[in-house]
């Protein structure tokens, strides 16, 4: 096959995307030539940690929202790559809640044995990327950061995998600038340590609330106050740490909430959610949405409804994560191979609108895991990515929304089944709360039990 895709990005979707065209081509498929542009030194998207903020060395945004201690917040086994097991990874079977380094290792460790790393320009930004009828073809104009050299290159698919959790959404409130402490997004947080002592406020009530409040209070923040818009999160909190509505207003220190109360606060982190951010697109090839499960005006979840040869990858809210951006990988790449036929754009249209019907009367983080392992099954049913349990998936993404209403400090202490190689994990030797150390060697080591 001859023919030319370009794949924007090699975090887990970018390098998803890589391993499902390498693979077709280790069965002997002949596949088009394949261009994935990275603007990070490194590959691994979010998990690419670095202590930067701000802009980079290029004066580039930083793409890092990840922080210092940050721990798998779902069990391993419901992301496992059925392609790659951990066991296959590790050589020995692990504990349920890695923190990131661990992840990191999984993730590109895939990549490294695929060796696809030739075929990504590292430092390279993706600038503009246009469509012309009459050609048919993508002008894919990029950046190489070093210096600064321009070029354009021509394509006739685009894969967009530049992820959506990097362009903080920021709101403001009144008072704000004459709050004498810091004030940061989430996107900007590091290192918990940093809040020893101090009384946090924290604004939203999503995962990132959920988890930096609970790192905070890990590592001695001295009280941690967040606060809601919609709903509250409702965990079991430890004594410091408490929900009030949202704030209408900051004076000084003191923060007022909508129920009347207030709080002095010597910090405020806002856990406001991010951006779908895609300023490289033309107007008429760029997805527009919130965070949601299924983002409307995409057939699958991943082919631009107006031009299929445009793809996304990994733009829905996410409870399953890497298997999923798997099954889009492989789903898009057999689009472009000529193995799955699309069909009209009527019949597209009506299958994303039902998609979104359906999303729309989703009640509970519960009826979204269903909704996300039926998208998941629909997938897998037409690609050759090896089978894994996704029911068990199901059952274990259920369990631990359990476990965390059980306990919000203790959940990261469970043990799950692996969906792929059957495998139980052992549990962790330190609870959570107490392992300080988040390396991945502290993390593998097996602790010694003295000989009787
Ligand atoms: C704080 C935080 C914690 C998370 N924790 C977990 C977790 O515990 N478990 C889990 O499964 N998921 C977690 N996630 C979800 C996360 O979205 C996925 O794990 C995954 O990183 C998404 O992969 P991606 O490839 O879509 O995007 P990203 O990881 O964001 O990668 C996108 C890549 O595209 C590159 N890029 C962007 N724009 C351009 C451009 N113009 N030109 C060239 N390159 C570009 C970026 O540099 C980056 O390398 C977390 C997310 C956040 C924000
Ligand atoms: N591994 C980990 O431990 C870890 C840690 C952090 C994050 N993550 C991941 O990171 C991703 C993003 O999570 P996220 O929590 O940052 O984003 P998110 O899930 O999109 O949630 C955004 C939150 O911000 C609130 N918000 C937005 N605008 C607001 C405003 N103007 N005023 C008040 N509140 C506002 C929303 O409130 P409403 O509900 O009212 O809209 C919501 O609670 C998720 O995939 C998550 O799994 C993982």
């Amino acid at each position: 096959m001859t023919g030319r895709v370009a794949v924007i990005g090699a975090g887990p979707c970018g390098l998803s995307e890589l391993r499902a065209f390498q693979q077709a081509k280790s069965k002997g498929a002949a596949i088009p030539e394949i261009v994935c542009y990275e603007k990070q030194s490194d590959w691994g998207g979010l998990w690419n940690y670095t202590w930067r903020v701000g802009t980079d060395e290029h004066g580039e945004p930083v793409h890092c929202s990840m922080y210092r201690y940050l721990w798998s917040n779902g069990p391993k086994e419901c992301l496992e790559f059925a392609d790659y097991t951990f066991d296959e990874h590790f050589g020995q079977p692990i504990p349920s809640y890695p923190p990131r380094e661990v992840l990191y290792d999984y993730i590109v460790g895939r990549a490294k044995a695929a060796g696809v790393r030739p075929w990504i320009q590292f430092n390279t930004a993706v600038r503009h990327i246009s469509y012309d009828k009459a050609s048919g073809k993508f002008s894919v104009t990029v950046e190489h950061l070093p210096d600064r050299k321009m070029k354009t290159e021509e394509f006739d698919y685009v894969v967009v995998a530049s992820g959506h959790f990097s362009v903080p959404n920021v709101p403001s409130f009144k008072g704000i600038e004459s709050f004498p402490g810091r004030v940061l997004h989430a996107h900007d947080f590091r290192s918990a340590d940093e809040f020893k002592g101090k009384d946090l406020l924290i604004v939203g009530a999503s995962y990132s609330a959920e988890d930096i409040g609970l790192q905070c209070h890990k590592y001695g923040a001295k009280s941690v106050t967040m606060c809601w818009r919609t709903q509250p999160m409702g965990f079991k909190w430890p004594e410091t740490m408490e929900e009030r509505p949202l704030l209408t207003k900051i004076e000084g220190k003191t923060v007022h909430f909508k129920d009347g109360s207030t709080k002095d606060v010597d910090a405020i982190i806002l856990c406001t959610g991010y951006l779908h951010h895609f300023p490289f697109l033309d107007e008429e090839l760029k997805l527009r949405t919130h965070n949601r499960m299924h983002p409307p005006h995409l057939y699958k979840g991943i082919m631009w409804l107006d031009n299929p040869k445009l793809m996304y990858l990994g733009m829905q809210d996410q409870f399953y994560t890497f298997s999923m951006f798997d099954a889009q990988a492989w789903y898009a790449r057999d689009v472009i191979l000529g193995r799955i036929k699309l069909p009209s754009h009527a019949e597209m249209a009506k299958d994303d609108a039902a998609w979104v019907k359906r999303e729309e009367a989703l009640k509970d983080a519960f009826e979204k895991i269903d909704f996300q392992a039926d998208y998941v099954r629909d997938l897998c049913a037409v690609i050759d990515y090896p089978k894994f349990d996704i029911d068990m998936t199901v059952d274990e993404f259920k369990e631990w929304e359990h476990d965390k209403g059980d306990s919000i400090l203790g959940y990261r202490n469970k043990a799950f089944k692996s969906p792929c190689s059957g495998t139980m994990a052992p549990i962790h030797h330190t609870p959570w709360l107490e392992a300080m150390d988040d390396s991945m060697k502290t993390f593998l080591a097996v602790k010694q039990v003295a000989a009787e």
